[in-house]
């Protein structure tokens, strides 16, 4: 029997974790995927602080106790001192892949000239594929909307469980055998 896909979310704010102010990213991801994804499927949610080595430690986790076979993280991308979510991606991953922040910046580009500021990346560490998206609420579907037809099938080759998609939503890409 196909296992069900777990799916981590992580937040990374110093404010929010501390409880200065409501999480407003995950649930936005979590409405995201339930709106796109078909098949069976869990979460691990996770609040953190922007601190390099706690989100190296929870992406790892995710990655490898968790069997997450993908983790979406929100906030840390930006210029600012403490932000670091893309070092801590980069730090855990054995392979970038670079395509997902380029056509991330691509289409929030046609939305906020903003956009640029934002060092999201992608990675794939053994059968988990972890995608930063912005901590902006706004951002995450924005985001998620110019490259979730290709995650299914990034799943599918690092021998993840089948997802499917809500197909008025979204008709995941997935070349022909
Ligand atoms: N991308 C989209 N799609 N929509 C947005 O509103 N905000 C930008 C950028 N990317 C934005 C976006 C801004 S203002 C910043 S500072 C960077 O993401 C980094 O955000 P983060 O540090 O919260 O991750």
């Amino acid at each position: 029997m196909q296992q069900e896909m777990n799916i981590g979310v992580v937040t990374v704010s110093d404010r929010a974790s501390r409880g200065e102010y409501e999480d407003l990213g995950g649930p936005a991801i979590e409405a995201y995927l339930s709106e796109v994804i078909d098949s069976a499927y869990s979460t691990t949610r996770r609040i953190i602080s922007d601190d390099q080595s706690l989100i190296e430690n929870t992406l790892i986790e995710l990655c490898d106790r968790q069997h997450c076979s993908l983790i979406l993280t929100t906030g840390g991308t930006g210029p600012a001192l403490r932000d670091v979510t893309p070092e801590a991606t980069e730090a855990v991953c054995h392979k970038m892949m670079h395509g997902f922040g380029e056509l991330m910046r691509q289409v929030s580009l046609q939305k906020v000239a903003t956009a640029i500021l934002s060092r999201q990346t992608a990675g794939v560490r053994n059968q988990s594929l972890i995608v930063n998206l912005p901590g902006k609420p706004k951002a995450i579907a924005e985001c998620l909307d110019g490259v979730f037809a290709a995650i299914p099938y990034c799943i599918d080759l690092i021998d993840g469980p089948y997802m499917v998609t809500n197909e008025s939503r979204f008709v995941a890409f997935r070349p022909k055998k």
